[in-house]
């Protein structure tokens, strides 16, 4: 939209911003003021950036003043205040914005989101709207009325403690999901705070479809919701592990090496099993 150069900084195994990349794409890039995505809970991994560090690389670089955050929460936004010693995405740090989606873990029944950023900035973008009586900072003009209905009535109806409990559920749930298929001999990963569990891309394309799987590249995950329920996880386990053999010769499963997506400790191919 606003036609500026992008660069793209690599990641870690984990799926979090690579900090020493990071700092020498700043480094060729130290004539221009930097605008920086920080996610918080990436889409495939579930990874959580580590905005200090970013903030730092930052101000190592000499880029003080010349740098806007913006922290994107779509999923994991709305989760990371309930984990445990999870880090702070807060306004008393330097960064712009932030985003969370309405209809992730929330379970808004339409797409919609809430943009939280600081006053001076919707002064320069919003105009005021005489006949609405109010303040209009979107692109459109336009806004779905029922959204801010939907978010309130959840976050009412459910309130702190009804969320801190549904995500420490799911995390419970990521966990279980994660250590049965390890047991099952499967490859997979589990970000520290997140419930995303990526394990190794099924192999039969009509399970992936059934199950409704994101595939990218060798990989598939599951995101542990709150509908998300141990017998679910358990037939799907029981299907997977038992479709399985059927996608290898003579039944004999031998797991791909996937240690370039999960990282060396969370493959379970023969190389690196021992
Ligand atoms: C990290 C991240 N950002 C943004 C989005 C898109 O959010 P929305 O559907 O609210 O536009 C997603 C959706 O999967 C996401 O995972």
């Amino acid at each position: 939209m606003y036609r500026m150069d992008c660069v793209k900084v690599d990641t870690l195994v984990t799926g979090e911003i690579d900090c020493a990349d990071f700092g020498r794409k700043l480094f060729e890039n130290k004539d221009k003021p930097a605008i920086i995505n920080v996610n918080i809970g990436t889409t495939v991994k579930g990874a959580v950036d580590d905005l200090d560090l970013v903030i730092e690389t930052l101000e190592k670089l000499g880029f003080e003043n010349r740098f806007y955050i913006h922290c994107d929460g779509a999923l994991f936004g709305l989760m990371m205040p309930f984990v445990k010693l999870a880090p702070k995405v807060s306004f008393k740090k330097p960064i712009g914005s932030v985003s969370v989606s309405g209809h992730k873990f929330v379970g808004c029944p339409m797409p919609c989101g809430v943009q939280i950023t600081r006053l001076k900035h919707i002064k320069a973008l919003a105009s005021n709207v005489e006949y609405l009586a109010s303040r209009d900072a979107t692109i459109m003009g336009s806004r779905n009325g029922h959204a801010p209905i939907f978010l309130w009535y959840t976050l009412n109806r459910k309130g702190y403690r009804g969320f801190q409990k549904e995500v420490q559920k799911c995390l419970r749930n990521a966990h279980y999901l994660k250590g049965r298929l390890k047991d099952a001999g499967i490859s997979a990963m589990l970000n520290e705070l997140s419930s995303t569990v990526v394990f190794e891309r099924p192999k039969d394309e009509e399970f992936v479809r059934r199950w409704q799987l994101a595939c990218e590249g060798n990989i598939s995950h599951v995101v542990v919701m709150p509908s998300v329920t141990i017998n679910k996880l358990d037939s799907f386990l029981n299907e997977l592990v038992e479709k399985r053999v059927t996608w290898y010769p003579e039944g004999i499963c031998q797991s791909p090496c996937i240690a370039e997506d999960v990282g060396q400790e969370n493959c379970l191919c023969s190389l690196h099993r021992l």
